[in-house]
């Protein structure tokens, strides 16, 4: 038998339940990993707190569920191929591969079509593994959308964050300087990654001006914030240089490149897969590198979740089977 973790209800993290069932097998174009790391992300606790989606109270059942499926959590994970599927050829039992995208990773056994497989570096530590994807792919993106390149200047809002920790490192292996929010606490770690830290709060604009004279040429919002957005706004001449991964009815105005999969949103789908094998090259020649915060055995997944709301873990939160 084998665990997977899953929400029981809509709502925080105490839902979190784990569920039994038999090792699966893979379908015919599909392998079976045995996961030794997942990544937690935002995305994971949103997909269950109704963030996404309302659930009315008449389609609540007397136990309070509603009707629908509730959602499967984990898009990122690492682990060894257990089963290969009969059409898969350049996969081996025993592989130790990086998965993403994938669905329900918070598991001992995932199954995983073979394009979301990418061989394991050999020097990376399983927790690494599993968080380097979705927030490498994010922030790639991000820096793609807001046209970031060599000799520039670009403001990092919330560097300090899983998706913040990879911008900043993949802006300096374009060749641009970096400054980067984050809370005091965070500033030594950005320093030791090359960026130029400021806290975030009143007087923002001021602080980024005083620690680079250079103009700021382009800004990733990677927290949301009305702070973010609005300094952005004042140090960046052109709007269309300024990427947001959290969309909100302001952003969607104010003429920014909007990131994600809302309605109107840049998915930058593809952008995003062909990123994949770079990223693991960047690991490889050690340009990049994943900073985790904390790994949680698999069935605590509640705390991790927990900490995560909490919204000030330096790097990755990762769940160990
Ligand atoms: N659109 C997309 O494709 C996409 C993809 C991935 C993530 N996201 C979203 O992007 C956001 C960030 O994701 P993540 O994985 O990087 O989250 P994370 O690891 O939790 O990082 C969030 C960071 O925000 C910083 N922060 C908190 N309050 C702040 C404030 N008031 N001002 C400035 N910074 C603040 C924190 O830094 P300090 O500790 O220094 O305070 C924290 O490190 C989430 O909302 C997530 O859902 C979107």
């Amino acid at each position: 038998m084998a665990r997977i973790i899953r929400p029981t209800a809509y709502g925080s993290p105490e839902v979190l339940g784990v569920v039994e069932a038999p090792i699966p097998a893979p379908t015919d174009d599909a392998v079976v990993v045995a996961v030794r790391a997942a990544g937690v992300n935002p995305i994971d606790w949103k997909l269950y707190s109704g963030a996404f989606h309302e659930v009315e109270d008449e389609h609540l059942d007397s136990a309070g569920v509603g009707s629908e499926p509730l959602p499967q959590l984990g898009l990122e994970c690492a682990g060894v191929v257990s089963a290969v599927g009969r059409d898969v050829t350049d996969v081996r039992v025993g592989d130790e591969v990086v998965v993403y995208p994938v669905t329900a990773a918070y598991a001992d056994y995932v199954v995983v079509q073979s394009d979301s497989l990418f061989a394991k570096p050999s020097a990376m530590q399983w927790p690494e593994a599993a968080g380097l994807m979705l927030t490498g792919t994010t922030a790639a993106h991000a820096l793609h959308a807001a046209g970031v390149g060599s000799g520039e200047t670009v403001l990092v809002h919330g560097g300090a964050g899983g998706v913040g920790l990879m911008a900043v490192q993949l802006a300096q292996a374009l060749g641009a300087a970096v400054v980067a929010t984050a809370a005091e606490r965070n500033h030594d770690l950005l320093r030791s990654l090359g960026a130029t830290p400021v806290a975030y709060g009143p007087g923002l604009v001021d602080r980024v001006r005083n620690a680079v004279p250079e103009k700021i040429d382009a800004a990733l919002d990677l927290v949301g914030t009305d702070e973010a957005l609005d300094s952005s706004l004042e140090l960046v001449g052109d709007r269309r240089r300024i990427a947001s991964i959290t969309g909100s009815a302001r952003r969607a105005e104010a003429g920014i490149k909007v990131l994600g999969y809302g309605p109107g949103e840049d998915s930058g789908a593809a952008f995003r897969a062909a990123a994949r094998d770079e990223l693991i090259e960047k690991v490889r020649s050690g340009e990049l590198r994943v900073i985790v915060d904390a790994t949680y055995p698999l069935d605590q997944a509640s705390l991790a979740h927990e900490a995560g709301l909490a919204g000030h873990a330096p790097g990755k939160l990762i769940l160990v089977p």
